[in-house]
């Protein structure tokens, strides 16, 4: 069976954008057809200027949402990275087969390098060295598949040319991954800034619709959504990004394809209209059982417990080989 996994990262509330671009596969397909893993990756919250008691908050609120939206913990494991050892173990290994030149040409490095730099702030070593901490992510479980949106496909390609340049170096021990990205909705733009992605660690905007947005807040963001100058409802994700937005995500809530549901649309104003009401029903039974989860904390502590013993022991064989094969002596 093939093995998965994938991560989120507790800097921000969960957005549409994480939902459609990869939580939403992973309980609809991943958990059934591979051997699948989840996680909440605590230590990546950590590469930028944090608030420990806000990680903690998002982190729990993560792993209750990932349930929420499905994942059941008898198909998948659901964890916690900082409660496994190997990822930071494995990193340190593999900091020593990256090199700065491929930190540095990182797109979201730079992007986040700049806006810190911006703000008058100073940029963590752990940010440049992040995707080699999500190397070690993968790479610890034999991962097959990724499944990201597209931001994430650079860093997932970085994995893949760690694994093969480790295997070259000290002998076969890591699988190569590769990314799955969703069909649509791969990048959901950000509603007031159709250019831009919707991200959940920018500032709180009306252009970023949160999973747990109630249905009236979710309306007035995708009604006030930032369309274009043209008239008619085309899709063209250059010469149209607001439009072609919105048809993604409706493509997506549904079974729909975007070119196809622009040709049924007259108005941006129906458009926006039939695309807040299918956000609002995606999101309700997920919202629902979130409401649920919270009344029982013990339970979702339970299920990370559990998940970081299962991760522990897939991980650490893999880890330890890597160890010896690099050439540090046994530990007994
Ligand atoms: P993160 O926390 O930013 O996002 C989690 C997942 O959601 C996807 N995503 C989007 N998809 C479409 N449109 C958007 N606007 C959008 N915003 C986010 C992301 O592509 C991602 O799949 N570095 C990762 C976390 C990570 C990870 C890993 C992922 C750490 N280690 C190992 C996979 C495997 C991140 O910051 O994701």
């Amino acid at each position: 069976m093939k093995r998965v996994f994938s991560g989120v990262k507790p800097t921000g509330h969960l957005t549409l954008g994480n939902y459609l671009g990869a939580m939403r596969r992973w309980s609809a397909v991943d958990q059934h057809e591979a051997d699948a893993l989840f996680c909440i990756v605590d230590l990546h919250a950590l590469t930028v200027d944090h608030d420990p008691g806000r990680v903690r908050r998002l982190s729990r609120q993560a792993a209750t949402l990932l349930l929420a939206a499905g994942l059941d913990p008898k198909l998948c494991t659901v964890f916690a990275q900082s409660h496994v050892d190997e990822h930071a173990r494995l990193s340190y290994l593999l900091e020593c087969v990256a090199t700065d030149g491929e930190m540095r040409r990182m797109i979201q490095y730079k992007e986040k390098a700049a806006v810190e730099r911006a703000r008058g702030g100073s940029v963590r070593l752990s940010l440049l060295t992040y995707p080699v901490l999500m190397a070690a992510d993968i790479l610890a479980y034999g991962t097959d598949e990724v499944p990201v949106g597209d931001d994430q496909a650079q860093h997932v390609e970085l994995a893949r040319d760690l694994a093969v340049r480790f295997n070259q170096r000290y002998g076969h021990t890591f699988v190569v991954p590769r990314a799955t990205l969703p069909k649509v909705a791969t990048r959901v733009m950000n509603l007031q800034e159709p250019t831009s992605k919707m991200g959940k660690s920018d500032d709180v905007g009306p252009g970023i619709v949160y999973l747990l947005d109630e249905p009236e807040v979710i309306r007035k963001k995708v009604m006030r959504a930032v369309t274009d100058s043209g008239r008619d409802v085309a899709y063209d994700r250059e010469a149209r990004p607001g439009v072609s937005n919105l048809l993604e995500i409706l493509a997506a809530c549904g079974s729909g394809n975007p070119e196809a549901l622009a040709g049924v649309y007259e108005s941006y104003g129906s458009l926006k209209k039939d695309t807040a009401e299918a956000v609002v029903e995606l999101l309700r039974p997920v919202q629902q059982r979130h409401k649920e989860l919270c009344a029982d904390p013990a339970y979702v502590e339970g299920v990370l417990q559990e998940g970081a013993a299962k991760a522990r022991e897939m991980a650490r064989p893999r880890v330890d080989a890597a160890y010896r094969a690099i050439g540090l002596l046994p530990a007994m």
